[in-house]
């Protein structure tokens, strides 16, 4: 998708149903997009315990749940919410944007 200077362009906000989870990957990014409540949320797409991908996974309100071992975390900011996860999962900054989701690219 479109990289402009230190934003980068996702996918497009009708990808994302309401209440749903996609993969996108971007360049070495593997990133999980949510949509929640009509707001857009970017995290890492790997689970930070494991083999799980958060794409995979169960959403419900602000909070995924691994399919793997059924871990959780808050999707706004990355923080645990049930085991077996012990490391936080990385969230990316949503710009606003009429039509896309846009982040601003994580540092080097
Ligand atoms: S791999 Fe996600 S909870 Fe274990």
């Amino acid at each position: 998708m479109a990289d402009t200077g230190n934003l980068i362009e996702l996918c497009a906000k009708d990808d994302v149903a309401e209440g749903e989870v996609i993969k996108v990957e971007h360049e070495d990014l593997e990133l999980a997009v949510y949509h929640v409540e009509g707001q857009f949320y970017v995290t890492d797409n790997a689970c930070t315990h494991g083999p799980g991908e958060l794409s995979d996974g169960d959403l419900e309100g602000h909070v995924i749940e691994c399919d793997f071992h059924q871990g959780k975390f808050d999707i706004r900011d990355g923080s645990i919410v049930a085991p077996p996860c012990i490391v936080k999962l990385k969230t990316y900054k949503v710009v606003p944007h009429d039509t896309a989701v846009v982040i601003e690219a994580p540092d080097e």
